[in-house]
């Protein structure tokens, strides 16, 4: 989320040239495959970013980024929610739904999918400690929202959802090898005939380039984004944005057989692309 949410600068961005674009030794191409790799399961693991949310971001903080980004138009809940009823013209849109939502922070999609919906049963999971008391108090009154605190990765829970969401680039903060365990452990949440998993990832950036981004405290490094909100500061946010092929091809190793998108916003904030998986 944040490579779309705290610069539009860096939107300009696009990934090195695969290593066997250049004339370059196969020693040297093992070699610049070996330090990315190493630099990654370093710095990217599940709950790398808690200390992050748990310190750095505030309700008001997150409120404005989702309005620099329109975010707070809930377009994206929106566009998820008429694309499941579009793939299931049998159902009237009063229908109870079994939802998940991976990583719901403040409840801002909880609260898009409350105001749609007719929620059966909603499973919030979210794995940092003050985004979870916030959610458990705010729906303490409302038993079909669940919130789950614990990371999706570590839950045993199986029952499955209609409709799966994962905003804002979620999907970004698990490292690549848990980007591919997600994506199969999603497969079994989602019901089978007729259930979706909708991810929103930023619009993989054309424009040319590759070096090294360098904003204010935002590195973006190959397909690794760092930020920290100030310079003596040791909090860092890291992301992780998939190659949108690569990203293709593992959620058809995963099991979803059917895969769209759809480019969107780029309004007030910068373009994004939601995945729509089955
Ligand atoms: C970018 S915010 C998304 C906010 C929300 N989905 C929205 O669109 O408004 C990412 C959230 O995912 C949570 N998160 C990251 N990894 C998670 C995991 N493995 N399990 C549960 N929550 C996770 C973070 O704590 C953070 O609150």
């Amino acid at each position: 989320m944040y490579w779309a949410l705290f610069s539009n600068e860096l939107l300009a961005y696009s990934p090195p040239k695969s290593v066997s674009g250049y004339q370059c030794s196969m020693e040297m191409a093992l070699g610049q495959i070996q330090s990315v790799e190493l630099r990654q399961q370093q710095i990217l693991f599940d709950g790398m970013n808690v200390p992050f949310f748990e310190n750095r971001v505030s309700r008001q903080h997150f409120m404005d980024r989702a309005h620099a980004c329109e975010l707070d138009t809930n377009v994206d809940v929106r566009l998820v929610i008429r694309k499941y009823f579009e793939q299931r013209p049998d159902l009237d849109r009063n229908h109870p739904l079994e939802l998940i939502e991976v990583g719901a922070a403040y409840g801002r999609v909880v609260d898009a999918a409350r105001a749609h919906l007719n929620i059966k049963r909603l499973r919030a999971y979210e794995q940092t400690p003050k985004f979870i008391d916030f959610l458990k108090e705010r729906y303490a009154a409302s038993p079909e929202i669940e919130v789950i605190g614990e990371s999706i990765l570590k839950s045993r829970k199986r029952s499955k959802a209609d409709l799966i969401f994962m905003m804002w680039f979620t999907f970004g903060e698990f490292s690549p090898q848990d980007q591919f365990r997600l994506l199969k452990k999603l497969r079994r949440l989602t019901r089978e005939g007729g259930g979706m998993l909708a991810i929103d990832l930023p619009q993989d950036s054309r424009s040319s380039g590759g070096a090294t981004v360098y904003t204010g405290q935002m590195e973006k490094r190959g397909r690794l984004i760092e930020y920290k909100m100030s310079i003596d500061d040791d909090i860092w946010y890291r992301a992780w944005l998939p190659d949108i092929r690569h990203f293709v091809e593992q959620s058809r190793r995963a099991g979803f057989t059917e895969i769209e998108d759809q480019v969107y916003g780029g309004g007030r904030g910068p373009t994004r692309r939601m995945f729509y998986l089955r």
